[in-house]
């Protein structure tokens, strides 16, 4: 097959990680017998300082050029702390996500059985757990209409039914694929959008009667999450809920650095870590690669590329297996090994398979 990849690796440890990714995807295209050319484009901070705008024009062109995007990290302390500033890296991001349609949000949280122990949760609450939080993208106070002056501020929580519907027919074929079970998270006994939802969600839930449809409040699944995990199968949910519910889900898989997701709708699709641009550890080489080493995992599994996104899945729990990992999964007394090191390493695994 041949694969035209648009590369974006933002701020902070976006380049570090980067690099690792497409290291990998480089290896197994190679091993598989698939040619793929890599186009890079600037976003976020970096973009801003260099033209002044966090998703340039040919930035998108690159985009919908490409079969699919291998996005890392955007954000830098320097617009964090600065309330007044008028563009700002993150801006880069929700333009991608808008521009390339990018409605459905797909983040698999799952557990290493070697890295149990580093969940803060007891290890028999944990193990087990493989759920799958399909997050709105497109939607919701993320883009709805904003105000600020010094005295008021809102942001807008606006939902359409088409929209509502869209992103529920994702999930319900995930939970048709999965364990059947698809669990609509809202906020219904306050928020009218919420409602909304849930209305729309009732309505197509007979049309899908081979999936247990449940309904739970956002400050009920966020408790449910950690303290019953396997509950959840495939968990729908507004843009907010589920940017807030799938970092409280990094704490069930161990680490920020191990959650990929796959953001799919009406053009390119972008494969990215959860976690963001980490300033704080740039240029470190501490930043754990598996995030987006695991999103190169999805991209070729969009493509129904199985074999090649089982075997960087299996070099991944393998380089776990060998202890060879960033610091903050290491078992105590562990070698070192850096971004570069892990990243290193399952090219080599792959290269050898
Ligand atoms: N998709 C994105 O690009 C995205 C997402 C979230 C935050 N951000 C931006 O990133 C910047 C930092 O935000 P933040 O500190 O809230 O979130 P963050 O995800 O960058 O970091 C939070 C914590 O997660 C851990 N972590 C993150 N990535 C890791 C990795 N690869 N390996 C190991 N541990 C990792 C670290 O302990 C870190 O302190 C901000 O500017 C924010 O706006 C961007």
């Amino acid at each position: 097959m041949d694969l035209k990849i648009a590369v974006l690796a933002g701020d902070g440890i976006g380049p570090e990680i980067s690099e690792q990714g497409v290291a990998v995807m480089t290896a197994v295209c190679e091993k598989f017998g698939h040619q793929v050319t890599y186009q890079y484009a600037i976003c976020g901070a970096d973009a801003i300082d260099k033209v002044g705008d966090p998703f340039p024009e040919d930035t998108f062109k690159a985009c919908m050029e490409a079969d699919a995007v291998l996005f890392s990290a955007v954000g830098d302390p320097k617009f964090d702390n600065d309330p007044t500033a008028k563009v700002r890296p993150e801006q880069g991001l929700l333009a991608m996500r808008k521009k390339l349609g990018l409605y459905a949000n797909v983040r698999p949280v799952e557990t290493f059985e070697c890295l149990i122990h580093k969940s803060p949760l007891k290890d028999e609450l944990v193990r087990g757990a493989d759920f799958i939080c399909i997050r709105e993208l497109t939607g919701g106070m993320y883009f709805g209409e904003k105000y600020q002056d010094d005295e008021k501020a809102y942001d807008t929580n606006f939902y359409s039914r088409a929209e509502i519907e869209r992103i529920l027919r994702v999930g319900y074929a995930y939970a048709q694929r999965r364990r059947k079970h698809l669990t609509v998270v809202d906020k219904a006994n306050v928020l009218a959008s919420s409602r909304l939802w849930r209305q729309v969600a009732k309505e197509m839930a007979t049309e899908y009667p081979d999936v247990q449809t449940d309904f739970m409040y956002v400050d009920n699944a966020a408790m449910r999450m950690i303290q019953d995990p396997r509950f959840f199968d495939v968990m729908v949910t507004e843009n907010t809920f589920g940017d807030i519910l799938t970092d409280e889900g990094s704490c069930i898989s161990g680490s920020m650095g191990l959650l990929p997701s796959a953001s799919t709708g009406e053009h390119t699709p972008v494969f990215e870590p959860i976690h963001g641009s980490w300033p704080q550890a740039k240029g470190l080489n501490i930043a754990n690669p598996l995030a987006q080493i695991l999103s190169v995992a999805m991209l070729f599994e969009y493509f129904n590329l199985e074999a090649e996104g089982k075997l960087i899945r299996e070099a991944v729990n393998a380089s776990l297996d060998a202890n060879v990992r960033t610091p903050e999964i290491q078992v105590e007394g562990g070698a070192k090994y850096g971004t570069k090191e892990v990243g290193a390493w399952i090219v080599d695994y792959i290269k050898k398979k």
